[in-house]
């Protein structure tokens, strides 16, 4: 099987390419520089050149708040609509399988219930009104794909939330942090894990949530992260921190689906530890 990752350089990516090399599978791995998807005649040549028969789509702009203004905006619409675009069109015309990650900021986090696959989306911000038409158009254009929404993700290869606690407890006594949004954390190892399983396990093609297990605000994540140290770490309300793009209330997505394809999923804390012995 011809394997491409896109973004592979980034926090998804960089896992995703360990957890192929651990399990001995030989893959493509494509930064920007080598395949930019924003540049649909380069993207149609690699395709037809390479003729992946899997691409993990771990390419993105993922500055949230950056995407509510220019030029992050324009940014945000190129990559992450149009580039989308560009590799569900060259998918499909190769008849290969894309596995493309999207977010629960397609929601608008007023359902205090946990979301479905099926619920309607009502993104809120820029990011995730791009990220919408990204899961639309793989959805429209391409016969084989996983759509796999994840949310609050954390790992060893980029900024995450889990470094900055860890590097202000390296400076500060006590934290401010809030605790009026409530989601789901996932681990990077467990979201390539699951992406792996899809393909390898020839799940159903659809859409599917992938989190890890429970939920919590980002408050309570911060006391996980931090349980262990020297520092004091305060509840306080989201309008203590205002951000320029809209943040979900309780963006908490069911994972039934993900569950019933036998795939096991541990809980955010096993989760967290796990990864915070690995980087010891
Ligand atoms: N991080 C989260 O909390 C979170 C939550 C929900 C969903 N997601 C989704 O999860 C996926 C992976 O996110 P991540 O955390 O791994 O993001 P990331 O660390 O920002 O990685 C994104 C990668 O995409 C690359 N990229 C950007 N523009 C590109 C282009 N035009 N062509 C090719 N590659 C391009 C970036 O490369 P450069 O560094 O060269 O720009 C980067 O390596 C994304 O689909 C994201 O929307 C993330």
């Amino acid at each position: 099987m011809k394997i491409l990752i896109t973004g592979a350089s980034g926090q998804l990516g960089t896992e995703l390419c360990h957890l192929l090399d651990a399990n001995g599978i030989v893959y493509k791995a494509t930064d920007t520089s080598q395949l930019d998807i924003t540049d649909k005649e380069q993207v149609v040549s690699f395709f037809n050149q390479e003729k992946p028969e899997v691409v993990y789509d771990c390419a993105a702009f993922t500055a949230v708040d950056a995407a509510e203004e220019e030029p992050g905006r324009t940014v945000n619409q190129t990559v992450n609509v149009q580039g989308t675009k560009n590799l569900a069109h060259a998918t499909e015309s190769i008849g290969a399988t894309l596995v493309y990650i999207s977010t629960d900021y397609v929601f608008d986090g007023t359902n205090l219930a946990e979301y479905l696959e099926d619920d309607t989306p009502k993104p809120k911000n820029e990011y995730g009104r791009a990220k919408l038409t990204g899961e639309r158009a793989v959805q429209e254009t391409v016969s084989k794909h996983y759509i796999i929404r994840t949310s609050w993700v954390f790992g060893e290869y980029g900024k995450n939330f889990v470094y900055t606690m860890q590097d202000l407890a390296k400076t500060h006594h006590e934290l401010s942090v809030v605790n009026d949004q409530v989601g789901r954390p996932t681990w990077t190892k467990t979201l390539a894990e699951f992406m792996m399983y899809c393909v390898n396990e020839r799940v159903a093609y659809g859409l599917y949530q992938l989190s890890n297990e429970g939920s919590c605000s980002w408050y309570e994540f911060a006391c996980e992260i931090l349980k262990n140290q020297d520092v004091k770490v305060n509840a306080v309300d989201s309008t203590q921190f205002p951000q320029k793009a809209y943040r979900p209330k309780h963006s908490v997505m069911n994972l039934d689906k993900a569950k019933a394809t036998g795939f096991k999923i541990i809980s955010w804390q096993d989760a967290l530890h796990a990864f915070q012995r690995q980087i010891k």
